[in-house]
């Protein structure tokens, strides 16, 4: 058994979620709003390493009232800093996901600091993640991105849902990220599909917000 899975960002026209230069603040304040209410009705979030790093975030609900989500953080080689806000701050439990790849002394410095490390082995597998985090009753789970997390979270059918914001904006750049990174399928025969079940234009005016289910 795993958990329900809603994966959420928000993107430009051209379906990147951050730019060349990393800048990803791209929705309105009722779209954070939005976002800040789905993370209160998820028992977790979870990001990958890059997504720390370059935005350090608190992935916690703030702008609305409500009760924050564990935080878990993919982390195959630990490599986000010690003084990340999902590491200092106290509001929200963390977890970070790691490998036996981890610096020992890294890891002992988190544990130091009352955060815990979950080691899954050589590498991470996120089908057996998804697992054990069931075992300890998440049920369910807001996937934050980045690109690459939500390639492999999306490749091993992991996720069931996908809130997607459409903001008017073009950044292009073949090093901006997309909101789907990886590998990548050939053709319509092998890719995800998904079946739009809801959308809604933003009170801003500018932006839609569009709602699938995932069909594997
Ligand atoms: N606009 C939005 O809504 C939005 C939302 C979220 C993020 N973003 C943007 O997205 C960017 C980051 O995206 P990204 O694609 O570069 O990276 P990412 O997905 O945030 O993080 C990638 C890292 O996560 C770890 N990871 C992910 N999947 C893994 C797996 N299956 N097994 C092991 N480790 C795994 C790896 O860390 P290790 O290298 O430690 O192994 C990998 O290098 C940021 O610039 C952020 O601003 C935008």
């Amino acid at each position: 058994m795993k958990p329900y899975v809603i994966l959420c960002a928000a993107e430009t026209i051209d379906g990147k979620i951050a730019s060349k230069t990393g800048f990803s603040k791209l929705s309105c304040l009722q779209d954070l709003k939005r976002l800040h209410t789905l993370r209160a009705n998820v028992d977790a979030v979870l990001v990958g390493a890059n997504t720390i790093i370059n935005d350090n975030p608190l992935l916690t609900v703030r702008l609305i009232n409500g009760r924050n989500p564990i935080r878990i953080v993919i982390d195959e080689l630990l490599r986000i800093p010690l003084n990340a806000n999902v590491i200092i701050d106290r509001s929200a439990k963390t977890i970070i996901v790691t490998s036996n790849k981890a610096s020992k002394e890294k890891i002992s410095k988190i544990h130091s600091m009352d955060v815990e490390v979950l080691i899954m082995g050589e590498s991470i597998n996120l089908k057996n993640l998804m697992e054990k985090l069931y075992e300890r009753e998440i049920r369910k789970i807001l996937l934050e991105g980045g690109g690459i997390l939500n390639w492999h979270m999306l490749y091993h059918k992991l996720v069931d849902e996908l809130h997607i914001t459409i903001t008017p904006y073009i950044l292009g750049g073949d090093n901006a990220i997309s909101l789907v990174r990886g590998e990548g399928f050939s053709s319509l025969n092998d890719c995800i599909k998904a079946k739009l079940i809801d959308y809604k234009i933003c009170s801003c005016g500018r932006e839609v917000v569009l709602i699938y289910k995932v069909m594997y």
